[in-house]
């Protein structure tokens, strides 16, 4: 049964109160379910990562609705024009073959989604559906020689694209959908060492949760002695990887498989697109230290650094 939407907050506008109340709309939920699995099922092997983007370093979703998006726009305008219509004919059938790739890589990306992503998610997907079938409609039109109709049916489908768009700028931009969520990292914690613990509080091969300057800090001490440290939410959605499972010098994020290798912390598989900040570590006086890499801390820090108070420990916090 779906929920009501909640009370509307002092300053939320209509369109952003009614995007709140769907991302809390359980209605869709049984779909959403069966969708996730099927689409989690089907054997797709390494192509499931190249989907994601993790030869890019982030999603390729954003980067492949180009193409469709373009082209439609640029349909649009050709056919305010006289005498234009082989070359918007063209470009309606070049849209309707980009939102492929467009359609694969979203799909894929959604399936590892929370569920109130997955439930704007599903209505953005929709809304591009609808687009997709009124542009097909479109292009039969013009190609049978009714093109004031699918004129019509092409402003249609671009205003059913720009719903899509707005639902996905708010799974992106209020929902952090596709973000790294590790990136803050190297930006909050604050220069130099710090000490996590004794070594004897890391058993070998077990994945022990510390927190540095409020970050939550992923430390691994393998059986040879070497340690590694890593951000311990996961750069996906922010997965507690110290909850996951550590081997084969890598740890997997428990919530949607991730596997970030614990050495650098390489994502070698998705969902996730981007790796893990790591820290260099080191033993001293019996007791684990760990510090951002030199090269990792930001060369632009936040402008109000200059005003930051200097830590007790002589560190000046990032931002
Ligand atoms: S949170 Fe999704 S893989 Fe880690």
């Amino acid at each position: 049964m779906s929920k009501k939407p909640g009370r509307r907050l002092l300053g939320q506008n209509r369109m952003l109160w009614l995007l709140d109340a769907l991302e809390r709309d359980p209605g869709r939920d049984q779909l959403i379910e069966a969708l996730t699995r099927r689409v989690r099922a089907l054997p797709l092997g390494r192509v499931r990562d190249v989907l994601h983007g993790t030869w890019l370093g982030h999603p390729v979703h954003p980067m492949a609705i180009h193409l469709p998006l373009g082209s439609w726009m640029s349909a649009a305008v050709l056919d305010l024009k006289p005498g234009r219509s082989r070359q918007a004919d063209l470009l309606v059938a070049l849209g309707l073959t980009g939102a492929v790739p467009a359609a694969a890589t979203g799909l894929a990306d959604w399936a590892e989604l929370h569920r109130e992503q997955q439930r704007v998610g599903l209505i953005h997907a929709w809304a591009n559906t609808a687009a997709v079938g009124l542009y097909g409609a479109s292009l039969v039109m013009r190609l049978s020689g009714k093109g004031a109709k699918g004129r019509v049916l092409g402003y249609l489908g671009l205003t059913a694209v720009g719903v899509g768009g707005l639902l996905g700028g708010h799974l992106a931009y209020r929902q952090a959908a596709g973000v790294n969520h590790a990136e803050e990292v190297p930006h909050v914690v604050s220069d130099g060492w710090h000490r996590v613990g004794g070594v004897d509080e890391f058993p070998a091969g077990e994945a022990v949760r510390c927190v540095v300057d409020d970050v939550p800090v992923l430390v691994v001490r393998e059986a040879g002695g070497e340690v590694h440290a890593l951000a311990e939410r996961c750069s996906h959605l922010a997965g507690p990887l110290s909850e996951g499972t550590v081997a084969d010098g890598c740890v997997q994020c428990p919530w949607h498989g991730s596997v970030f290798r614990l050495s650098d912390g390489w994502n070698v598989t998705g969902p996730a697109t981007a790796p893990q900040p790591s820290f260099d570590t080191r033993v001293v006086d019996g007791h684990v230290e760990i510090r951002l890499p030199t090269e990792t801390v930001p060369d632009t820090p936040y402008a109000g650094d200059a005003f930051a108070a200097t830590s007790t420990d002589g560190h000046r916090p990032r931002r």
